[in-house]
């Protein structure tokens, strides 16, 4: 067994778990979600059961009731999705005694997807996302760009990172822990395990080879704007299946929806999402042919998503594409304004680099505090109008009180 790495979503589940009866912590397979359960069971005295178990888990299936009176609260109930019923007794439980922290579960696919589970359950449980490691997991320091980003004035030299190797990497710990070869051999297994058991028992669909090219042609695409007709054109199949097989994996969360920003609210929901992997090592396993520059445009929206995940500040992540399709790969907007972010692959930025980001500010400009075009060279340079390049490492190591690691000489 490899060393235990604290996660950054340990105190947030702690303190939902003293606000809410129940807690439902979803995520992929095999970002860790049972062992952090687990550690968390150990210091909070709970009982920890896993519906892995065939026996338990004809029981919850048989007498959901019956199951939770068993056993002792506070309880962990591990692959809570192979028993979706057992959600429906737990809001039962909850509504007759309304104490904070009686479960916390955990579940690989998203069962409040099921439209009777997520009504059921709204205000009672609060439902928390496990990533793949983090770059400030992986190199135990907490990331502080969220709040950084906003005060601009980054400092101008930083210390280099291996950027390319953290990509091809990912975060499933276990990837994380193999050499190449190892890695890839993992990957494959990841998926087949997926592809022949997950998606089936959510969904009863088979497909395995059309499942696993869609997957493909999604890591080949990630960071594009979702075009389902293209996406049906190249797969060879309808519309209907290739849009249901897209949800699947979005489900799984392999596959992240980012929305589109619009200055005005009500015209974001009309403007077509971006698509990222999840994870950049399994995008890196599955395509045969990338664009870096869309990868990295992922790493990052990850690195934030995963960042997002753990903060109680109402931050917001979405895309910038206007009419005539000039585009922001990230809008990042919080209580304090909006902050513009571009990733380019190439380690030279010249100031056409910043041209999406001053549509942005123009469409926004009392809300705009900061705009940045984050790139894998090593130094940060202003641009005027509170624009800067900023090496990509500052996603993770911006804020540390080490100058070399970006913060600012005062
Ligand atoms: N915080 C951590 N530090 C080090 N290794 C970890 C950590 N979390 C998970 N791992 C390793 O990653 C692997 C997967 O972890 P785990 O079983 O907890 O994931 P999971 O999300 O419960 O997966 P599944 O959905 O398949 O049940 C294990 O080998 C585990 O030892
Ligand atoms: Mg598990």
């Amino acid at each position: 067994m490899t060393r235990y790495r604290p996660r950054h979503l340990s105190d947030r589940l702690k303190r939902a778990l003293k606000t809410h009866p129940a807690v439902f912590l979803e995520g992929a397979r095999q970002v860790g979600k049972t062992t952090l359960v687990k550690k968390l069971a150990r210091e909070l005295e709970m009982r920890y059961v896993t519906l892995d178990d065939l026996d338990l888990l004809t029981s919850a299936q048989a007498d959901p009731e019956g199951f939770l009176t068993s056993w002792d609260e506070p309880l962990v109930i591990d692959e809570v999705q192979r028993a979706p019923e057992l959600l429906l007794a737990i809001k039962a439980r909850v509504d007759r005694k309304r104490a904070p922290g009686r479960y916390l579960l955990t579940g690989s696919a998203n069962v409040l997807a099921l439209p009777r589970v997520a009504e059921a359950l709204v205000g009672r449980m609060a439902v928390l996302t496990l990533y793949p490691f983090s770059q400030g997991e992986l190199e135990g320091r907490r990331e502080a760009f969220l709040e950084r980003a906003f005060q601009g004035r980054p400092h101008p030299e930083w210390e280099g990172a291996d950027v390319w190797e953290r990509v091809r990497r990912g975060g499933f710990p276990e990837a994380v822990r193999l050499e190449n070869a190892d890695r890839a051999e993992w990957f494959a297994g990841y998926v087949r395990t997926l592809l022949e058991r997950d998606v089936r028992d959510i969904s009863g669909v088979e497909q395995v080879a059309v499942l696993h090219a869609l997957l493909a042609l999604l890591a080949e695409r990630t960071g594009s704007l979702l075009n389902i007709s293209e996406l049906s054109r190249s797969l060879g199949r309808p519309r209907s299946t290739t849009d249901k097989y897209l949800r699947l994996f979005e489900k799984l969360f392999l596959v992240h929806r980012l929305p589109a920003w619009a200055a005005n609210p009500t015209k974001r929901l009309t403007r077509s999402p971006k698509l990222h992997m999840v994870d950049t090592g399994l995008a890196v396993h599955l395509a045969r042919v990338f664009n870096e520059g869309a990868l990295l445009e992922t790493f990052v929206t990850m690195e934030l998503t995963k960042q997002l995940s753990w903060t109680t500040e109402p931050y917001r992540l979405a895309h910038f594409r206007d009419a005539s399709g000039r585009e922001v790969d990230l809008v990042l907007e919080g209580p304090e304004g909006l902050v513009g972010i571009e990733v380019k692959s190439k380690r030279r930025v010249g100031p056409g680099d910043f041209s999406g980001l001053r549509v942005l500010k123009r469409s926004a400009p009392e809300r705009f505090r900061a705009g940045f075009v984050l790139h894998p060279g090593p130094q940060a340079l202003p641009f005027g109008d509170h624009l800067w390049s900023l090496p990509v490492q500052a996603v993770w190591r911006w804020g540390n009180d080490d100058p070399k690691n970006g913060s600012e000489l005062e």
